[in-house]
């Protein structure tokens, strides 16, 4: 197809973090001037407020800022008994952060296949990946959406094997009444600028029930001190900063209206997109809200299959479709194109082709489409035609 360029401006982005930023610009400066003005930056009062808001938000006891979700991992994973040598068991298919935060302690991630309804990590999949190794279990709640957690947290207690939610995608999320992140021995949280709740810059926070654990996480971010200029053992200098500390606190009083948001418009896609054949779009099993941080559909199959004779009859139809998207003026983004095993950063554990089918094919087909809380109904329309066109043309 030979389409005229769309301009920049009309292009509907995955993402409009202006806007959001327009609708809560007074606030924001006047909560950026107040740290200005106290001159106090790091480890201050906006940061221990907010540490006790989000644990409010999550349902449990403790918050703990550090400085980013792939840190909030580490030291959590740390603080749960994870070093050299040991295995932990990750999904094969999340963002590297999920295995990349294991390796750097020193640990060898073990992956495991995913569910092909939700993206997350396959109860079934998980007892036959659990050896004397394995020091813990990441559970990741992909794209908004909680895993299934009771079957996981049963094989989990059955070996004494702690669980750790990467709760980066889906703050807010619940399962059977619980909020993801609340359930497992810790839930690691991300506050990277693009996240449902996210900062203006980077910032994460870890959440649990556990007096001794939230202590000894406050001190391994802060150098492993138990008192000033005393160190207990070797830490991090992980802390989130006032400035950011203040954003989220901004941020956090607006979430519920910007998940209602999201919300309502995942439900206006499913209904435009219901009859559009060649995709499938997200499910939501029983007892769980999905907080939407990305609406995800499947684009199964090859170029070829959905048109004989065309060019590169091999070529990916989630391809095609995001190519024809982008010639109608509209975003979309493959999160994520190659799972974990195959990461050429992981090599030299072996993984091949063939290993984790489920997460293999999700590598294929996902495609996520522009959804954020500020997108208007019109927009949307106008994504769910160009998606209907491009899927069937
Ligand atoms: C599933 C998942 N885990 C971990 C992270 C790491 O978070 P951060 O970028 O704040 O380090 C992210 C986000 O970037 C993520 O999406």
């Amino acid at each position: 197809m030979t389409a005229t360029p769309i301009p920049s401006s009309e292009m509907i982005p995955m993402l409009d973090l202006r806007a959001q930023f327009e609708s809560i610009a007074p606030e924001i400066r006047a909560a950026v001037e107040a740290v200005l003005t106290a001159q106090h930056f790091v480890l201050g009062p906006q940061g221990a407020a907010l540490e006790q808001e989000i644990a409010a938000a999550c349902g449990v006891g403790h918050g703990v800022g550090v400085a980013s979700g792939t840190e909030a991992l580490e030291l959590g994973l740390h603080a749960c008994g994870v070093g050299l040598g040991d295995e932990v068991i990750v999904p094969a298919f999340t963002f590297i952060a999920t295995g990349s935060a294991v390796s750097a302690l020193g640990a060898r991630p073990v992956f495991a296949d995913i569910d092909p309804v939700t993206f997350n990590l396959d109860p079934d999949q998980l007892e036959s990946r659990i050896t004397p190794r394995t020091r813990a279990i990441v559970v990741v709640h992909l794209f908004g959406l909680s895993a299934d957690l009771d079957p996981i947290l049963e094989i989990a207690a059955k070996y004494a094997i702690p669980v750790v939610e990467d709760n980066a995608q889906s703050f807010g999320a619940t399962y059977r009444g619980h909020k993801t992140g609340s359930m497992g021995r810790i839930g690691c949280m991300s506050f990277y600028p693009s996240k449902n709740l996210g900062a203006y810059g980077d910032a994460g926070m870890i959440v649990t029930n556990d007096d001794k654990l939230a202590t000894r996480l406050r001190s391994l971010r802060n150098h492993g001190q138990t008192a000033q200029y005393l160190s207990t053992e070797r830490g991090w200098n992980s802390r989130l900063d006032e400035l950011q500390a203040a954003v989220l606190r901004v941020k956090l009083r607006h979430m519920a209206d910007w998940t209602a948001a999201r919300q309502a418009h995942a439900r206006l896609y499913n209904s435009l997109l219901a009859d559009v054949p060649g995709i499938t779009l997200p499910r939501v099993p029983p007892g769980r809200e999905h907080v939407y941080y990305l609406y995800t559909i499947r684009v199964a199959g090859r170029a070829g299959g959905a048109r004989k004779g065309v060019e590169n009859a091999d070529e990916l139809r989630s391809d095609l479709v995001q190519q024809r998207l982008k010639e109608r003026g509209v975003a979309s983004v493959v999160y994520y194109p190659v799972p974990l095993h195959q990461q050429p950063l992981y090599a030299l554990l072996g993984g091949k082709p063939g290993d984790f089918r489920v997460s293999e094919r999700a590598a294929r087909e996902v495609l996520s489409l522009p959804l954020y809380p500020e997108i208007t109904r019109e927009q949307i329309e106008r994504v769910a035609k160009a998606v209907r066109e491009s899927a069937t043309e």
